[in-house]
């Protein structure tokens, strides 16, 4: 049985495989086609973290598939009272077809993996956002961004960044990451992604200098300096991340054709200016709708392994 906790697990192949299935269904429903590709299986949503597109885009996209999503924050299940995670995984996998999970700790999630009769999927944790990557690749095929790559990434070294790295060091492509000091990446994840890296002729380069990074990258992206759990310390990232904003004198030192990218939600005037979010380079909403679309095609895919065991 697959889970999907990080792209670290998965080969090129099947990444492009689950995002062309992704697209196979997009384009099925975009001319008003619902195959039932999941009749009747129920898909368990726990959050422990809040959510706009992660929820909306699981719970629609089971729903479309023919089942149904279950939302269970961790206010609402034992979970948040302290029921074990081996307790919970056991009974939640002995009832639902698939789970999802965004929690803190990512040993959280393996643990619940580990005691999970079903697929489990990352919809985000402190270290990796997996999900994000399949909408984030399938948009960049879609405006033809996708061929050669060189992505630059602005910004805090997060589970945003650290996915990007397995994502750039899965596929092959070159991925140039900007921190400010002080705010650079995992070390061991990084080490990992360098290896995984070489074996498939990916580059990582890592950089305290926004502007090195851009400098004529097809891709663009950034993502919020203070991500959910470090809001205390949210005064002191703005003045640590100063000059990291993505603004149009940043981009302008990027390909003339580079797309922005952005996982959302967006903080205008801190990581992104509202020019380059709302500009003719930003593909963000196109990216966020294909959250959808993308995990349907991760949900299929799951499904018929499991099915096919
Ligand atoms: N990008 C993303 O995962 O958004 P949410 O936090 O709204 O789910
Ligand atoms: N790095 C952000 C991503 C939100 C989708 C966070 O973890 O809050």
């Amino acid at each position: 049985m697959r889970h999907f906790l990080t792209l670290k697990d998965y080969s090129k192949e099947e990444i492009l495989e689950i995002i062309a299935l992704g697209l196979q269904i997009k384009n099925e429903l975009k001319n008003g086609e619902q195959k039932q590709y999941m009749p009747n299986k129920t898909l368990a949503m726990i959050f422990e973290k809040s959510s706009t597109r992660t929820r909306v885009s699981f719970e629609t996209g089971i729903f479309q598939l023919g089942g149904q999503g279950l939302f269970l924050s961790n206010r609402d299940i034992h979970l948040g009272r302290g029921e074990p995670i081996k307790d919970t995984a056991r009974v939640i996998s002995s009832m639902c077809d698939m789970v999802m999970i965004r929690t803190f700790a990512h040993s959280m999630l393996e643990e619940f993996a580990s005691y999970s009769k079903v697929p489990v999927i990352n919809g985000l944790t402190d270290s990796f956002h997996p999900v994000q990557l399949l909408a984030d690749y399938m948009t960049m095929i879609e405006h033809k961004g996708a061929d050669e790559p060189v992505v630059a990434y602005i910004g805090d070294g997060n589970n945003m960044t650290h996915s990007w790295m397995m994502l750039a060091a899965k596929l092959g492509f070159e991925l140039r990451v900007a921190t400010p000091k002080g705010y650079e990446v995992d070390s061991g994840i990084q080490a990992e992604a360098e290896k995984i890296a070489q074996e498939n002729g990916g580059k990582l380069v890592f950089t305290n200098s926004p502007q090195e990074a851009v400098k004529g990258a097809t891709v663009v992206t950034t993502d919020t300096w203070a991500s959910m759990g470090q809001e205390d310390e949210k005064e002191e990232r703005i003045r640590a991340f100063e000059g990291f904003i993505v603004d149009e004198a940043l981009m302008a030192l990027a390909n003339k054709k580079a797309l922005f990218l952005h996982c959302l939600p967006a903080y205008r005037g801190q990581e992104v200016s509202e020019a380059v979010l709302e500009g003719a380079q930003s593909v963000v909403f196109d990216e966020a709708e294909n959250r959808l679309h993308a995990q349907k095609g991760l949900m299929v895919w799951l499904y018929q392994k499991q099915a096919n065991r």
